[in-house]
């Protein structure tokens, strides 16, 4: 059986850096809603080559721990880690957001973006009881993910789970915000927007203009080339009415 490559592999593999639904609008919404601090204490969930907590650390000085159940994203996270002198502000971890090696009450902010929307429901849920049990009272939960408006578009979830070979199930706006609710959050606030992540525009934006010149390019050699085009297809015709959500909610 050939081996199939996951979309946010693929394009981390072709020079991108941010591989989430609404890159850094919906980071920077987050940002802001999260107040980060020097002493704010951060656990990154799903932080990949760790390009958001680099940000964060570099901007705020505040200490994160980064966890991915991929190790060799993790490799890459401790190189990118490394490379800009942040040993000491990062720390990063092999280890699954369903069961979290961390006590209870220990960070004042958790983040995680473009990962939920590829668990199940049930395991949703078992994600954000895990993120309420490690913040402290009165800490943040930031999340980013996939949404919709249009009911209709649930119909196009198996031709997206295809074209990115992984399940997805995003919910709708409303939804998200419930989710968090029935985990006891309270506070939820939320915003969205056009999902940018295969756009033009989107990818200006959140790579500059160079790396994205590089981006198309290696999209275009020929061992790439049919995933590329099948993943721009979906993203800007078939799923172009996908949303991209962020939402802010408090133990
Ligand atoms: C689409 S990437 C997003 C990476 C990064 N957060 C970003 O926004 O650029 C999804 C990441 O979630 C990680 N992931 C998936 N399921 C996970 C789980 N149960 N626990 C921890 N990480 C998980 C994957 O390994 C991958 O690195």
């Amino acid at each position: 059986m050939t081996h199939k490559e996951i979309g946010h592999n693929f394009l981390a593999r072709l020079g991108k850096k941010k591989l989430r639904p609404g890159g850094i609008e919906a980071t920077d919404w987050l940002t802001e809603k999260g107040e980060f601090s020097k002493q704010t204490k951060v656990l990154e969930v799903a932080c990949n080559m760790c390009t958001t907590s680099i940000e964060l650390a570099k901007k705020y000085n505040c200490n994160i721990t980064g966890i991915d159940l991929d190790s060799q994203a993790l490799e890459k996270a401790k190189i990118n880690v490394k490379k800009t002198g942040l040993e000491d502000k990062i720390n990063v971890l092999q280890g699954n957001a369903l069961k979290l090696p961390f006590d209870d009450n220990t960070f004042d902010i958790v983040i995680n973006e473009a990962m939920l929307t590829m668990l199940s429901f049930k395991a949703k849920k078992k994600a954000i009881d895990e993120y309420y049990r490690v913040l402290k009272p009165g800490g943040k939960l930031l999340t980013h993910d996939v949404a919709y408006l249009n009911p209709e578009l649930t119909q196009i979830f198996d031709e997206l789970s295809s074209t990115i070979n992984i399940n997805v199930s995003p919910l709708s706006v409303t939804e998200w915000e419930e989710v968090f609710q029935q985990s006891n959050f309270s506070n939820v606030e939320s915003t969205y927007g056009q999902m940018s992540l295969m756009s033009f525009k989107g990818m200006i934006r959140d790579e500059g203009f160079i790396n994205t010149l590089n981006i198309i390019k290696n999209g275009h050699k020929k061992k790439n080339r049919e995933m590329f085009k099948n993943m721009h297809t979906f993203f800007t015709k078939t799923g172009k009415d996908l949303k991209y959500i962020a939402v802010c909610s408090q133990k």
